[in-house]
């Protein structure tokens, strides 16, 4: 099984992710073009993923490093169609949910380790804290992205469902999870249909979110305007209402409504079982 040819070099990967020139020659490898060359899937042919594709991507997202190596995060891999109609109605109509072969919860788990400290007979209270909910949510971020590399250099498309946080009580219910557990995020997996729109999507200039030494960010209104020019260039070649992207991400974080309802995830947290002390 080979991965797709991506046949750009990364120097032309860093010009369409960046729309800019790289400042140094830049090394060159098949992970560095698969890592640039990322685009979120939202339209999936219905064939199953191949045998094994599920178990590699999972052993992918295992090899990621974890927090004193407590591997606080679980996944919950949905291939059920009325399932999966569900988590697309709960995560707010995305349909694509329902589409993919196969959806992944990824699921932030500290109710394995009190289950262990439990059976070897000691108290779990270091759960209970902010600490070990960040902690966890670090680690199966990580694993998840692990997990996505290993997808797409199957030539597999994935998207995030950060949705998946619109119901966590009900999503908990639908996936039996038990106390102490979230599914954090979800995740579609599939082949992309021949249509599937997305191309590289513009970021922020390096000068922007790399800083040396200490932070700084006397330039930053300039640099992010800048990205503001070619993140509307990449939504007008994609046939996108045109938009500047300063103005979009303010909308988003402008008033508590914006979150979409999960303003109150601090009681939902703590109604799972993470008491965030
Ligand atoms: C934590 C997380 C949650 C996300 N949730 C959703 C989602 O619910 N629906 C969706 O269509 N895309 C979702 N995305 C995908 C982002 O919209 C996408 O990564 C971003 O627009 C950049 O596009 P790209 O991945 O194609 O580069 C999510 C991404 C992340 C990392």
């Amino acid at each position: 099984m080979t991965s797709p040819k991506i046949t750009l070099s990364t120097a032309q990967l860093w010009e369409r992710r960046y729309r800019n020139q790289p400042s140094t020659s830049l090394p060159d490898n098949e992970i560095l073009r698969l890592q640039m060359a990322h685009h979120s899937v939202r339209s999936y042919r219905s064939d199953p993923i191949p045998e094994g594709f599920l178990e590699i991507g999972i052993a992918a997202a295992s090899s990621a490093a974890t927090s004193s190596n407590l591997q606080t995060w679980s996944v919950v891999a949905v291939k059920d169609q009325e399932k999966r109609n569900r988590l697309a109605e709960l995560a707010g109509g995305q349909v694509y949910i329902a589409q993919a072969p196969v959806f992944l919860a990824w699921v932030v788990d500290l109710s394995r380790l009190e289950r262990v400290a439990q059976r070897e007979g000691h108290s779990a209270e270091a759960l209970d804290y902010a600490e070990s909910f960040l902690m966890g949510t670090f680690d199966t971020g990580i694993a998840a992205q692990n997990a996505v590399v290993a997808f797409e250099s199957l030539g597999l498309g994935t998207v995030y469902i950060g949705g998946l946080r619109n119901h966590p009580e009900e999503v908990a219910a639908l996936l039996e999870l038990p106390e102490r557990t979230i599914a954090v995020v979800g995740m579609c997996v599939g082949y992309p249909t021949d249509n599937a729109a997305g191309d590289i999507k513009p970021r922020l200039a390096q000068d922007v979110v790399l800083h040396h030494e200490q932070y700084e960010h006397h330039q930053e209104a300039e640099r992010v305007e800048a990205y503001n020019q070619r993140a509307d260039a990449y939504q007008q070649e994609q046939g996108l209402s045109s938009r500047r992207w300063t103005e979009t991400v303010s909308m988003r974080v402008a008033k508590a409504a914006s979150l979409g309802g999960r303003h109150v995830m601090r009681h939902v947290l703590q109604r799972l079982g993470f008491p965030l002390d």
